[in-house]
């Protein structure tokens, strides 16, 4: 039975998984997912992506959070905690990605019950999000309590150029807050 943990890596450490990273992001692109990147993925750009993650990890800004099948790694997620002084209550998740090989199996849903646990941890108790409207993470979002809050058409291109809409997401942690 192979055995998967969920853990928050440091700056150092991920940036040591650099090629793992982003083999998960270009290979999520090429099978469709909406997450910053369009075919033919410009690797260099997406290395700078993680490079700027990692960076921004390593001032504390943002947890990332990943997943790890019998040592490797197989998903990730971001929890950017908002540095604003009017928003200490807030985060925003970006960029969960599940290696598709390791799909349908929880994984998805584990990485962002972590965000949860993480944020509650943290007193952000107000979470935002966006994503490609009808696709699986919409689902599992909304599985997992997320509010849909609103529609934006044409926000992004998919991976082939065409036109998509996003719904942005949100979530109370705190259930005394409406
Ligand atoms: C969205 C995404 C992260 C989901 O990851 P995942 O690990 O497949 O998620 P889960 O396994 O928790 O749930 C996915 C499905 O598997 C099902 N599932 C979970 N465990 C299962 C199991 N043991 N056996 C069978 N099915 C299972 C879930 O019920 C869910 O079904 P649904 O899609 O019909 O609702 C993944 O599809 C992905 O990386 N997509 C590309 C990137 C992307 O779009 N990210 C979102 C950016 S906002």
């Amino acid at each position: 039975m192979p055995t998967t943990s969920i853990d928050i890596f440091d700056a150092d450490t991920a940036a040591r998984h650099l090629p793992r990273f982003s083999d998960i992001l270009i290979d999520s692109v090429e099978g469709g997912a909406l997450v910053g990147h369009v075919i033919p993925v410009n690797a260099a750009a997406v290395a700078s992506y993680w490079e700027g993650v990692f960076a921004s990890v390593g001032v504390g800004e943002r947890l990332l959070i990943c997943a790890t099948v019998d040592g490797e790694i197989v998903g990730t997620v971001q929890l950017y905690l908002s540095p604003e002084p009017n928003a200490p209550h807030r985060g925003e998740v970006y960029k969960l990605l599940v290696h598709p090989t390791f799909r349908n199996r929880g994984i998805g849903e584990a990485l962002m019950k972590a965000v949860e646990v993480e944020a509650r941890n943290r007193a952000r108790t107000l979470l935002l999000l966006d994503t490609v409207q009808g696709g699986p993470a919409e689902r599992l979002y909304g599985r997992l309590g997320w509010q849909a809050i609103g529609v934006v058409p044409r926000h992004f291109v998919d991976p082939w150029g065409e036109l998509r809409s996003s719904v942005y997401m949100m979530r109370f942690l705190d259930s005394e807050i409406s």
